[in-house]
């Protein structure tokens, strides 16, 4: 664990605040040992639409940003274009590194940075993606900001964001207060599926989400990826029945998921960058 130093926010502060980073940081605590077809069916849809969203394909500028172990870019430049991964944590970049070379002939290139301060000049790509990390960021409007501004005029930002006020979150939510306030029944507490983990920065919606995208972005896409994930008994009742109705099922509740974003369990906002005046960037 590293602690550096940041400017604090305050315009008349001469505090200094601290930043607290791992960047050691791996995703053993973060992504699902166990698959259930819940979770396989959500992560490949999420992963699936963020990557088309972005329009890989002949010799396009892509960039990850937060780009973890690396899949997501290593994808894109399976589908000829041109990919950058960029990311912060030094084990993480070292296993897209060597994952990348083992797995690709047109490997895509690996940059340690912080999604506040994107080493890229204005306009550099076609696409930016962001899946899964905008609230593990500190600074999640700074890093939309930056974005926007590394994406041509024309091209597109892809964010991919859990809900945590999803349709599951909120009956889970409920259920569990019923049984604690009502039935006075004490829970075996440890992290809830709707409980933020200890490091994100920030608990989104979709009201969140679309607030601070649109400060940088002309939202053009909100969709919804899946539903009822993490709802108590549902993964076990997904296993137990035939695989043709639990497909059924999970693309049914798909479909209900795309067309109420909001109650969705991941939502994907994409959107042309806004051109801000470098003006009033400075006077910011
Ligand atoms: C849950 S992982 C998602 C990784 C990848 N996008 C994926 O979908 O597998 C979150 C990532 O955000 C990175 N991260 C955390 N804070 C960051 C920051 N301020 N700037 C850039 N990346 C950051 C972490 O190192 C981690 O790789």
């Amino acid at each position: 664990m590293r602690v550096a130093p940041a400017p604090c926010r305050t315009l008349a502060s001469i505090r200094v605040a601290l930043r607290v980073v791992d960047l050691d940081r791996d995703m053993r605590d973060v992504v699902p040992t166990g698959t259930t077809r819940d979770s396989e069916y959500l992560f490949e849809r999420m992963t699936r639409r963020t990557l088309d969203l972005a329009r890989p394909g002949c010799g396009t500028r892509l960039l990850d940003v937060a780009s973890g172990f690396g899949q997501d870019a290593i994808a894109l430049s399976r589908r000829g274009s041109w990919a950058v991964g960029t990311e912060p944590s030094r084990r993480m970049s070292g296993f897209a590194r060597l994952q990348s070379e083992r797995a690709s002939d047109r490997p895509p290139s690996w940059v340690r940075s912080w999604s506040s301060a994107l080493p890229f000049r204005d306009g550099s790509f076609d696409g930016v993606i962001c899946k899964g990390a905008l609230d593990h960021f500190d600074r999640p409007l700074e890093a939309i900001a930056e974005m926007a501004r590394v994406t041509r005029r024309e091209g597109r930002v892809v964010l991919a964001i859990a809900n945590f006020e999803s349709l599951s979150c909120r009956v889970a939510r409920g259920l569990d207060s019923f049984k604690e306030g009502w039935l006075r029944r004490s829970l075996r507490r440890g992290r809830r599926h709707y409980d933020v983990p200890s490091d994100h920065f920030t608990r989104y919606e979709i009201e969140l989400m679309r607030e601070q995208a649109r400060e940088a972005l002309e939202i053009d896409v909100v969709e919804g990826i899946s539903m009822a994930w993490g709802l108590p008994g549902w993964s076990r009742l997904l296993g137990r029945l035939p695989a043709p109705l639990a497909q059924l099922a999970l693309n049914g509740l798909g479909r209900m998921a795309r067309l109420l974003p909001g109650l969705s369990d991941v939502v994907i906002l994409a959107g042309r960058p806004r051109r801000v005046r470098k003006s009033s960037m400075n006077s910011a």
